[in-house]
């Protein structure tokens, strides 16, 4: 974990409520890994105080750069819309634990709703890279709101675009959906962010045909480094902290 200070390279209205910073970080770029995160000082003074946590969006060691998908919500992320090329941003990270695709894994489901499309999108993508079968169920509010369908499809992953106001996002045609992977053969993990109920589904199919699944978590964050306490969960060995001894949980271990 460093404080880096990385450069703005563009930062662009997405969709909906969505927009994407991309950044030079070397340190970060070069060390961060699939489900970690970062924490981003909004602003040069102190308001707001605390640094807002991120998830890795997409990166690329070799160029030195890094992406963050952001949802504009309050006063930092209305802060961060506001940064230009060549503007100096603090980053602290990479923070937390990450994704792992187990060896004799042959294919995965990730399954991202709203922000959390921004945490899952990143593994989808490297194992699709690594010609394993990739599925990424993507849902939001809107059409708008489901980010990521362009490079996901791009980089081969099977892409399913789910949204509340065309009535498509229901759980049921969710399990659908992922029971037909699993049976066919093609899904042995499933990785899960940003919906209880959607998490639920996950732990139900795991336990049902024995998959090795994780959900990773959003909580409201201050210190980011496991120190104040005020971004816990509780799991089957007592509360645990999302930011140090998370994001990223065995769906087993926690209560959803
Ligand atoms: C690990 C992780 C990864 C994330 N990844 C992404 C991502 O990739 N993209 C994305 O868009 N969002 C992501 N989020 C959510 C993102 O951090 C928040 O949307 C962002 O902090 C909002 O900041 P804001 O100032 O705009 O909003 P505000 O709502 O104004 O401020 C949010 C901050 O205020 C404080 N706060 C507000 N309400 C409470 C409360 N009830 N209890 C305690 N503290 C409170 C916290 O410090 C919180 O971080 C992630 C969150 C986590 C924990
Ligand atoms: S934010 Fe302080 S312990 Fe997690």
């Amino acid at each position: 974990m460093k404080d880096c200070l990385g450069t703005v390279i563009s930062n662009e209205f997405l969709s909906d409520r969505y927009y994407l910073i991309r950044l030079k970080c070397d340190e970060i770029a070069s060390t961060i890994k699939e489900g970690q995160f970062v924490l981003f000082r909004c602003s040069d003074g102190n308001d707001p105080l605390l640094r807002r946590p991120f998830s890795v969006y997409r990166y690329f060691p070799q160029s030195g750069e890094i992406e963050f998908a952001y949802l504009l919500k309050g006063r930092g992320t209305e802060l961060m819309t506001r940064l230009k090329q060549g503007d100096k941003v603090e980053i602290l990270g990479p923070l937390g634990n990450y994704f792992e695709i187990g060896e004799s894994t042959t294919g995965i489901a990730v399954l991202g709703r709203g922000v959390g499309i921004a945490s899952v999108a990143v593994l989808a993508e490297k194992a699709a890279k690594e010609n394993l079968y990739s599925l990424a169920i993507l849902s939001g509010r809107n059409p708008g709101s489901v980010i990521g369908k362009d490079f996901l499809t791009e980089a081969g992953c099977e892409v399913v675009g789910l949204n509340d106001e065309e009535g498509t996002s229901g759980i049921d045609g969710i399990r659908d959906i992922l029971t037909d992977r699993i049976e066919k053969g093609l899904i042995q993990q499933i990785y899960s962010c940003g919906s209880n109920r959607m998490g639920k589904l996950v732990k139900d199919l795991s336990i049902k045909y024995n998959l090795d699944s994780y959900i990773s978590f959003e909580e409201h964050m201050a210190c980011g480094i496991g120190v104040c306490k005020g971004c816990t969960c509780m799991t089957k060995d007592g509360y645990k902290t999302v930011c140090h001894d998370g994001p990223v949980f065995g769906i087993g271990e926690v209560d959803l």
